[in-house]
């Protein structure tokens, strides 16, 4: 889905999480009214293995989906774009401006939050504390310990059907619930970037039905949300782009329209599509 632009003021209309945020005492980065972000000839090299080559791809407002196999490249994109490792080659621009990203605090500043195919889960601390981690930082982005249970359970509410005990240790509740936890964390900063590797991978389809609902809201208003799944009818379902990575190259990258599972499987391993 594309952005829906407001008719009389021209600004985009904000998300439902973006309202539970800051209607619970979160606070809204001041950004500007559009993103894009583009990535050009990053390669990724590990010792003999070329993970990522020469990537060159442009993000804009909706759902982009980066689509492969085992081994493609998928997350080693990502890591880039968080701040986790850094490329061989290759730049990354932000809105027309060269950024270069060293660590995953800089990417938060700059508005990209990443749910990575890891469940990063801080076992002992509580699920309040889970969505929270990391958040204080400079100053002007500081909420009050009496307001984060309340947001944390407003939030919560958007993607997970089942409340989910909030001060209990996230380490002893299920992978499910954790998950929605990373997903809580990575939604609470408002990027205006979000990046979602396999971040549906541990629940079932009724709660993926609202995670993705909440996705669609999110880019809909605006952001970017560049999201890896293996899943076809996910894919289908949510990508206004698909880029199709094979050997840790960028095959193709198709529109909405282009979009069909047939399509998808013959780019992504096309010996494959011919015995099928
Ligand atoms: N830290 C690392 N050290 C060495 N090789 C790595 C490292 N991380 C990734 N690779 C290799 O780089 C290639 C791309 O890996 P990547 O994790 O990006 O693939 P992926 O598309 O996310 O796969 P999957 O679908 O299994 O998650 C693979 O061959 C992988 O083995
Ligand atoms: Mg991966």
């Amino acid at each position: 889905m594309l952005a829906t632009t407001h008719p009389q003021s021209g600004m985009v209309a904000t998300s439902r999480i973006h309202r539970v945020v800051t209607g619970n005492g979160g606070a809204a980065p001041s950004r500007g009214d559009t993103v894009e972000l583009t990535v050009s000839h990053l390669t990724k090299r590990y010792g003999e293995t070329l993970a990522l080559s020469d990537a060159s791809v442009t993000f804009k407002p909706g759902i982009h989906t980066i689509l492969g196999e085992n081994g493609s490249g998928k997350s080693t994109m990502l890591k880039i774009l968080s701040g986790v490792v850094s490329p061989s080659e290759g730049t990354i621009a932000l809105n027309g401006r060269a950024i270069s990203p060293r660590t995953p605090h800089d990417m938060h500043e700059l508005g990209l939050s990443t749910v990575f195919q890891e469940v990063l889960i801080a076992p002992h601390r509580t699920v309040v504390e889970n969505i929270f981690l990391g958040y204080d930082g400079p100053l002007r982005r500081r909420i009050e310990k009496s307001a984060r249970a309340p947001l944390a359970q407003a939030l919560l509410a958007e993607i997970s059907r089942f409340p989910i005990p909030l001060s209990a240790p996230a380490g002893e509740l299920p992978l499910a619930s954790q998950q929605l936890i990373v997903l809580a964390r990575a939604l609470v900063r408002l990027p205006s970037i979000l990046l979602l590797d396999e971040a549906t991978a541990a629940l079932d389809y009724a709660d993926r039905d609202l995670v993705f609902d909440a996705i669609e809201n999110y880019a809909a208003a605006g952001n970017i949300v560049i999201f890896i799944s293996h899943r076809l009818e996910e894919v289908r379902r949510l990508s206004d782009r698909v880029t199709v990575l094979r050997s840790g190259h960028i095959v193709e990258t198709l529109e909405r329209d282009g979009i069909t599972a047939e399509r998808l499987l013959k780019l992504m391993a096309p010996e494959a599509a011919i015995h099928a």
